[in-house]
């Protein structure tokens, strides 16, 4: 297992490029089963969660190529061969689930097994099971396995969400595709990501009204003829690894340009930014965001919320930024019910926060010191990261697959911006460690 040794307080300066989504690139990598034409999709970040994405792919039989040109590749799923995301996979990462209403839309059936809890909450999936009833799914619980089964093809229909389920609104879009007439989904959720997906759908011939809002309709295909074409696709910007260079730069900057920044996708973070006192200058043709030399920000009350309200995961990050601004904070998360896991770490650096419920109350500004700290999610190992980058000293973060489930080369940009972030193999960091101690 691979640690992050971080020497803290040096300035960040100069560029930093976005990669490609992962929470877009998902959904899209999935909309490819709809075909049995070939997909590319371009711009595809290198992440951990992307390879079990395409280990369950190799599990169906579906095929994929990494084309010459960075982040292309090439999926095939002409010739399926399995309906089943078997646990070990799913269990690694929960949106292998997003390769059910591809399945049933195409086949008729899917087997995907339960994704179950995870570190940040319970994470049911009663919204995408509920929907694909409505859509004449015959769902059946066994052994763990959801077996989700229509033998006759489905049927559009209306559905309400009880909550914008970002997947949940991904699995439905995909499995209405050949639906004998049109579905509506009300509440559906409206991430940039969403629109992505839906963006992709059209390029394969699919008719979706609604784009962008919480009312999307889709125009099943002629299920006798399942063919759906075959497209070439960008994966838009990561929006939350944008929001966390913002943050970075905010906090440590010395200029930071920002690029794959898209304004349109980080609203609220701009504005919380803003709001605290952050000079921000945006070029929204070149989809550029420029964070000036830091300042020292002011405190802010920050909610989370489906979108276009701040993202939960930029939550963890946001609260590192919080605990550099004088005065105090709170942050309160109506997504997850428990994703303050990063707290207990990041007092053990020094900050200054207390849980009270669904909110984190913070003391600013507290001067962090570098401690040996330990990765629990993807997003609150950014926001280690960030401290780390703030503290004084050394911070060790351990368990970092969480980070490369989501950030691509996140130590590469960061170096290349000014700052000391090393990646070591956790044995050899325990024996230069001992060496230096018997040293001293
Ligand atoms: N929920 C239900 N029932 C459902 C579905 C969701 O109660 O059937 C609840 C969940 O328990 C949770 C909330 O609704 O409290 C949000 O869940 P949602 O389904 O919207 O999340 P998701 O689709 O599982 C995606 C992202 C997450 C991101 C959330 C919220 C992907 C692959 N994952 O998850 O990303 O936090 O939306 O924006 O798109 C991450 O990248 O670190 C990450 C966790």
């Amino acid at each position: 297992m691979d640690v992050f040794v971080i020497e803290g307080n040096y300035p960040l300066k100069g560029e930093v490029y976005v990669s490609g989504a992962k929470n877009a690139a998902l959904p899209l990598m999935c909309a490819a089963l709809l075909s049995k034409e070939p997909v590319k999709l371009e711009n595809v970040p290198k992440l951990t969660d992307i390879d079990v994405l395409l280990k369950v792919f190799t599990t169906l039989g579906i095929t994929y190529d990494w084309q010459k040109e960075e982040g292309s590749l090439l999926l095939n799923a002409a010739n399926i061969t399995s309906f089943t995301a078997p646990y070990e996979l799913v269990s690694k990462m929960r949106a292998s689930i997003l390769v059910l209403g591809p399945l049933l839309a195409r086949f008729g059936k899917g087997v995907v097994s339960l994704p179950g809890g995870c570190a940040i909450g319970s994470r049911p999936v009663d919204i995408l099971i509920d929907g694909l009833e409505k859509l004449g799914v015959t769902i059946e619980l066994k052994e763990g396995y959801i077996h989700a089964t229509a033998p006759n093809g489905l049927i559009g229909a209306d559905i309400h969400l009880r909550k914008p389920a970002v997947t949940g609104t991904e699995n439905l879009m995909m499995a209405a595709t050949y639906a004998q007439g049109k579905t509506t989904l009300y509440n559906a959720a409206k991430e940039p990501e969403i629109t992505d997906l839906a963006r992709m759908l059209q390029k394969m011939g699919v008719r979706i009204e609604g784009v962008g809002t919480s009312t999307l309709t889709i125009y099943g295909q002629n299920t006798q003829q399942k063919t759906l074409a075959g497209c070439t696709h960008t994966v838009m910007p990561d929006r939350i690894e944008a929001g966390t260079f913002m943050i970075a730069a905010a906090l440590k900057g010395e200029g930071v340009t920002i690029y794959n920044a898209r304004e349109e996708d980080n609203t609220a973070l701009l504005a919380y930014l803003k709001q605290s006192g952050v000079a921000v200058e945006i070029s929204e043709k070149e989809e550029v965001v420029y964070i000036p030399p830091a300042v020292e920000g002011t405190a802010l009350d920050v909610t989370t919320e489906p979108f276009p309200g701040f993202p939960t995961d930029l939550q963890a990050q946001m609260m590192l930024y919080l605990t550099q601004c004088a005065g105090k904070s709170t942050i309160t998360e109506n997504i997850y019910e428990n994703r303050f896991m990063h707290v207990l770490e990041l007092n053990r650096m020094a900050a200054n926060l207390t849980i009270d419920g669904q909110t984190v109350h913070i003391n600013g500004k507290v001067s962090l010191k570098g401690a040996p700290v330990m990765a629990t999610d993807l997003r609150a190992s950014a926001c280690l990261v960030l401290a780390a980058l703030c503290a004084d000293g050394q911070t060790v973060i351990r368990r970092i697959y969480h980070l490369d489930r989501g950030y691509d080369h996140l130590e590469e940009k960061l170096t290349k911006l000014g700052a000391h972030v090393r990646r070591m193999d956790e044995k050899t960091f325990e024996k230069e460690a001992a060496t230096q101690q018997s040293i001293a």
